[in-house]
């Protein structure tokens, strides 16, 4: 047997039923602030990730060479196609331009639970500016897709790179060491900080400044702890925003850095706290990429879900109920029926109703246990008795009632019975 490759996964019905669910109930909320859909290739030239994703995202990526030898990627992530996407062709639409995604991933990681080297994010872009308000559209957007899919314990923490990034990289000149050390503080390896701060005699006011700074937790009061600086003031209006648009519940936190390396101003994460080990489900933060990828210079915000750990989380949660996958199923009673049995659930279909027909000639007994499997909501059963009066015999698969209605009525029957 072949089996599928080290951290894919295969789903069934079931499973895909309740992803659906809650990527739709996310493509939603998009749809609400005004998002809206594009999709890019699902591979790009390699060069468009390594330019600017950082070390780790560029170690971890599915590279190959196709047949004009011409260097690939499969993408490790969304974000630099839309923006090459948008500088390709959309540069002069009008701004903000909202857009969002929904598609798979590909990192060469150690997988485990809630980590996989092929994964699906939902993500979103607001290209044209980085004002606290733009910002503040981007995080009550991704608060509102989270809240919608159904996840009720989560913690938004949002704070802003500059702070910590001109820290570093005003101290320390040689830039592999600056971004070694902004890796450093991302994962909190403090012990790994503090041995490189003594192999290279850096100063150790700088790390404890360092660590100070990444210790900034909490309500926005916390800010107070900082001098006043265009950071610090981003934040607050920020706040200010965020609070307008009814999310109260936010925490500062300068010490977020994150594993990519384009974030230039605020950013934010999302964890769901019962996940525990790869507990975020949500990344962003303000960036400017297009002048990179040969565009004129524009500000975006944007952050991406992972669909998996959002999924996950719920389940950790409650059950997600994920709709009966039939309304009705159709059982002729005798073989003559048969043929009465396909009209039937060919109008039930024309009439919007997800509906299924026997079609392996099985006895009423396996049909209704097949049925019952199926997660049917009705049978619909089709005899010589009923036929000759119009009629079919409704049963309710779950209480197991049966009633005769007229066949011509057999859709408004059933959606009444529905609710
Ligand atoms: P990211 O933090 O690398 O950001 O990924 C976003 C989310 O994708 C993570 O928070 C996590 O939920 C999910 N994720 C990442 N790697 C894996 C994995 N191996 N298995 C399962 N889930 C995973 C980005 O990708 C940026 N493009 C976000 C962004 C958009 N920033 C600005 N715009």
């Amino acid at each position: 047997m072949i089996q599928r490759p080290r951290g894919t996964r295969d789903f069934g019905p079931a499973e895909m039923a309740k992803r659906r669910k809650v990527e739709l109930a996310m493509r939603e909320a998009c749809s609400r602030f005004g998002f809206g859909e594009v999709v890019t290739p699902t591979f790009e030239h390699s060069e468009l990730f390594t330019l600017r994703s950082g070390q780790s995202i560029v170690d971890e990526m599915y590279v190959f060479k196709d047949k004009g030898d011409r260097e690939m990627a499969l993408r490790p992530e969304i974000t630099a196609s839309v923006i090459r996407f948008y500088v390709n062709e959309m540069s002069t639409h009008p701004k903000p331009l909202k857009l969002y995604y929904v598609g798979n991933c590909f990192r060469y990681e150690n997988p485990q639970s809630g980590r996989y080297r092929e994964f699906f994010q939902i993500g979103a872009e607001l290209i044209g500016s980085k004002n606290p308000e733009t910002d503040a559209e981007v995080i009550a957007l991704a608060v509102n897709c989270i809240r919608s899919a159904g996840l009720e314990n989560f913690v938004v923490r949002v704070g802003h790179i500059g702070v910590l990034k001109s820290l570093v990289r005003e101290q320390i000149e040689d830039e592999k060491a600056a971004a070694d050390v902004l890796r450093m503080i991302d994962k909190e390896d403090w012990d790994a900080l503090g041995d490189m701060f003594d192999a290279r005699v850096l100063p150790r006011k700088l790390f404890d400044r360092i660590t100070a700074i990444a210790d900034i937790k909490g309500g926005i009061e916390e800010l107070n702890n900082l001098e006043d600086s265009e950071a610090t003031r981003h934040l607050r209006e920020l706040f200010d925003v965020l609070r307008l648009y009814g999310i109260e519940d936010c925490q500062v936190d300068l010490g977020i850095v994150r594993g990519l390396d384009y974030y230039t101003g605020m950013v934010f994460e999302i964890d769901a706290p019962k996940l525990g080990a790869e507990k975020q489900v949500l990344g962003g933060g303000s960036y400017a990429l297009s002048e990179l990828f040969g565009g004129e210079p524009v500000f975006s915000t944007g952050f991406a879900i992972g669909i998996d750990r959002v999924a996950l989380a719920i389940d950790a949660e409650r059950k997600i109920e994920p709709k009966p996958a039939l309304d009705a199923y159709v059982i002729p009673t005798k073989d003559d029926m048969r043929k009465y049995a396909f009209g039937m659930v060919a109008r039930l279909r024309s009439q919007g109703l997800r509906a299924d027909v026997d079609l392996m000639r099985r006895t009423m007994s396996k049909n209704l246990k097949y049925a019952s499997s199926l997660g049917a909501r009705f049978a619909v059963i089709v005899g010589k008795e009923e036929m000759a009066k119009r009629s079919v015999t409704l049963r309710d698969m779950t209480s197991g009632k049966q009633e005769v209605v007229l066949a011509d009525n057999i859709a408004s029957e059933i959606c009444k019975r529905m609710g």
